[in-house]
């Protein structure tokens, strides 16, 4: 009997053919994407899962999917998955790195000077039809920040954080780094994190999620920005304290933000950064070009079929998995 994969999504007559071969096939093909309990109904006797970062792969899920040998997550970023809880049951998990670096960097990149120079508000004013006579140009109409000249700080130099260093060099930026690991990256100046904060004029976030950055730039440590400066998101939702920057935006204690990932995503009704101008908003895009969305599904069946064929993932998240017992 040929092995079972549920995928979460629907996939083109193309590779389901690619990975028909390989196994008995069945993906999701709601409008609506499986609830918790659907998850697991559809995954009961499935031995492996192609899912996407809005599938929670936790402890509940593989208690009561113990055929499950593997999972490959269409994204680089896997906080949605509980690794250690992979690990345990000797499980792989494959993500999909590299291939989404500068599709991402350029996302972040159009958030900050969409924030600088305030030009999602500007679309809104347009639109709406209050640009007339009495609202008409003047020296101080949407003035906003220049880019040019301006201390960006990267908070996380791994390959996304360095893709974004090289664009602001471009844009002749002073750039600050930091990492954990202290990495030194050229033209980037490495400093402390509190240095990082308080003098940046723009922040750019590029860690991944993690125990340790959950909630980093927590109300304290907004607090402590550089008064008038910007802050971009592309990493994730959970970092930020979504309440606290809504604050300090809504008092233009910072004077903008760009947001590409939420701690609830879909965003919630209630979310304060929805009422406010100074607030740029996208539903979690950043890898989203063709060719990069091409690139990372391509990589994520590969990771399947590796796992099919009894092979190691090439993009495993947690290789351990793979060693002998004891080792
Ligand atoms: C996107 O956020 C990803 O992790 O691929």
């Amino acid at each position: 009997m040929k092995p079972r994969v549920f995928c979460s999504f629907p996939l083109s007559p193309e590779v389901s053919e690619q990975l028909g071969s390989d196994c008995e096939l069945r993906w999701w093909s709601r409008h609506l994407p499986p609830t918790p309990e659907e998850l697991r109904e559809a995954l009961a006797c499935c031995n492996g899962f192609i899912c996407l970062l809005t599938d929670t792969v936790d402890e509940a899920l593989l208690l009561d999917c113990p055929d499950l040998e593997w999972v490959s997550s269409v994204s680089v970023g896997v906080d949605h998955v509980d690794v250690d809880a992979l690990i345990k049951r000797g499980v792989p998990l494959g993500h999909t790195p590299g291939v989404l670096v500068d599709t991402t960097a350029d996302l972040a990149f159009a958030l900050l000077l969409a924030a600088a120079r305030r030009v999602a508000e500007g679309d809104r004013f347009v639109r709406s039809g209050n640009w007339r006579a009495e609202n008409r140009w003047s020296p101080d109409m949407f003035v906003g920040k220049d880019v040019s000249g301006a201390t960006l700080g990267i908070v996380g130099l791994g390959a996304i954080g360095r893709a974004m260093a090289r664009r602001a060099q471009g844009f002749g930026m002073r750039v600050l780094g930091w990492s954990r690991s202290q990495r030194a990256v050229a033209g980037v100046e490495n400093v402390e994190f509190d240095e990082l904060i308080r003098q940046s004029d723009f922040v750019s976030l590029h860690v991944a999620l993690t125990a340790d950055t959950r909630n980093l730039f927590s109300a304290e440590v907004l607090a402590q920005m550089k008064p008038g400066s910007v802050l971009i998101n592309t990493a994730r939702g959970g970092i930020v304290d979504e309440n606290a920057l809504a604050r300090l935006l809504r008092e233009k204690r910072l004077a903008a933000a760009g947001f590409d990932v939420f701690a609830v995503e879909p965003i919630a009704p209630d979310n304060p950064l929805l009422d406010l101008d100074n607030m740029v908003l996208v539903p979690h895009i950043g890898s989203a070009s063709s060719s990069t969305r091409r690139r990372m599904l391509e990589l994520a069946v590969a990771n399947g079929l590796s796992a099919l064929r009894g092979q190691s993932m090439q993009h495993c998240v947690n290789p351990e998995v793979y060693e002998p017992p004891g080792k």
